[in-house]
């Protein structure tokens, strides 16, 4: 595993988004896997910034997101969708049908999860897998459990998740309670892994994701099993790996 920390927010999100413009360099038309929240933000920025510069072009990239809610389409600004599109789809020459996310405006769990799986086994493995850590150490929505779900799944979402998601929807709109997502074995065939974490209230998560013990209890730990990886975390995330 490769560690870099960063001193703030900023650099992390300048290291995260060199490390994903050297692959979009390296090969322009790579499968980049995204997620979505708080943390990349700065990354997305970082890279539509480049890419007005004309120093990326995303045209042949292909995208492949982890997650969306269950029940929202793009017309809701709370899907992912509609983030993703905010923060990065509409502001690069990314192809519209280069884009992929689980389709949350399809409520029959079976079939949205059978045909993001399907979608994903037909573009092959993401070259590169961009991963941000929940609290409670979620990858994705694969939140803490008795066992590592493998494909793409429904999950029904932790309070703790829920509460922390809350920030993202207007005063008295209700948050989704249940979310599509990679599953473990869709996240781990990525050829590398790339974990970003900012601020102190992830140092619990980035400490027993990298440093504790393997189990579902703490979904992202798998990431140990993983031989390219590498996290970018700044001094506040790290701050409880240090010895
Ligand atoms: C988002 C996702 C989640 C987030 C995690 C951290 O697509 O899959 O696992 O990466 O909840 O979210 P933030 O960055 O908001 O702290």
């Amino acid at each position: 595993m490769r560690i870099y920390v960063t001193k703030n927010y900023d650099e992390m999100s300048r290291k995260a988004a060199n490390i994903i413009s050297a692959q979009i360099i390296l090969k322009p038309d790579c499968v980049l896997g995204l997620a979505t929240g708080s943390t990349p933000v700065g990354i997305y920025s970082q890279l539509v910034d480049w890419y007005e510069k004309g120093d990326l072009d995303f045209s042949e990239v292909i995208t492949v997101n982890l997650d969306e809610y269950r029940g929202l389409g793009a017309e809701s600004e709370q899907s992912y969708v509609y983030y993703m599109r905010k923060n990065l789809f509409d502001k690069v020459n990314l192809k519209s049908e280069n884009v992929h996310l689980p389709d949350g405006r399809i409520t029959d769990a079976e079939k949205a999860c059978r045909a993001y799986n399907t979608m994903l086994a037909e573009i092959g493995p993401q070259d590169l897998q961009l991963l941000g850590l929940g609290k409670n150490g979620h990858i994705g929505f694969n939140e803490p459990g008795k066992f590592f779900e493998k494909d793409v799944h429904c999950v029904e979402l932790t309070q703790s998740t829920v509460e922390a998601n809350q920030r993202f929807f207007e005063a008295g709109k209700s948050v989704p309670t249940h979310a599509y997502t990679m599953g473990i074995r869709s996240i781990l065939r990525a050829k590398r892994i790339l974990v970003v974490a900012s601020g102190e209230d992830k140092a619990d998560a980035v400490q027993k994701v990298f440093f504790g013990q393997v189990t579902p209890e703490v979904p992202g730990s798998i990431l140990q099993l993983h031989d390219d990886v590498t996290l970018v975390a700044d001094e506040g995330a790290f701050s409880k790996c240090r010895a």
